[in-house]
């Protein structure tokens, strides 16, 4: 997505440890006309996937999450993350470890929620070691619903998550794929084309 891929050269800067900064207009000051941007293109891509809601984890997967869903007219659910749960009889939970954090969080989703014949979108803001997806994807299959996808808007594609939904059978679409970090300097894997 070229309009994206022009705001993360502009405004994005890189950090040690190939880490994007982007919390100009994604992970902390939002533009909304860019999410709705990102919401469009979504609906675009998996317009004929049957999507009945799109599920994300917050916080910051949620603004692409719902616009994405306000474009596909579906409820939008973000399962919340918490340290450690007790009482989960009415949750379906996850542990999904953070590797930049080097913290284990579980996240969960009122069963309440998801019913059997949803077809659920996941979408994410960054798609790195595949950890929070891949929570989202147990999830999914804890409630016994069909995935129709997965959306991320930036993914690093030389980090294990790409391959991780790739090797599970997902339709996967990133709006910017990220190729390489080095020097401090962004390189998309359309420049590589
Ligand atoms: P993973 O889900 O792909 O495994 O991510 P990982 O554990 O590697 O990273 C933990 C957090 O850092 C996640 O957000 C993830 O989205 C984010 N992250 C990973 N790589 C980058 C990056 O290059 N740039 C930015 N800006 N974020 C990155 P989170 O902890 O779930 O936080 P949030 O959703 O509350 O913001
Ligand atoms: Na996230
Ligand atoms: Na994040």
């Amino acid at each position: 997505m070229k309009l994206l891929e022009d705001r993360i050269r502009e405004d994005g800067t890189v950090l040690p440890g190939d880490v994007l900064k982007v919390d100009n207009f994604l992970n902390h000051q939002i533009d909304p006309d860019l999410m709705n941007a990102i919401g469009e293109e979504f609906a675009r891509l998996f317009a004929d996937a049957g999507v009945t809601k799109v599920l994300t984890v917050e916080s910051s997967g949620i603004a692409p999450a719902l616009m994405t869903g306000f474009q596909l007219h579906v409820p939008v659910i973000f399962a919340r993350k918490h340290r450690s749960l007790t009482l989960t009889d009415n949750l379906y939970t996850a542990t999904v470890y953070s590797y930049t954090k080097q913290v284990n969080n579980d996240i969960s989703v009122d069963k309440r929620f998801i019913s059997a014949d949803d077809k659920v979108l996941i979408i994410d803001d960054f798609l790195a070691n595949g950890q929070a997806v891949q929570g989202l994807m147990e999830i999914a299959k804890a409630a016994n619903v069909e995935i129709a996808g997965v959306g991320v808007v930036i993914e690093k594609s030389f980090q294990k998550g790409h391959q991780m939904v790739i090797d599970a059978g997902l339709h996967l679409e990133a709006l910017a794929s990220v190729a390489s970090l080095e020097n401090n300097q962004v390189t998309f894997m359309s420049d590589k084309k």
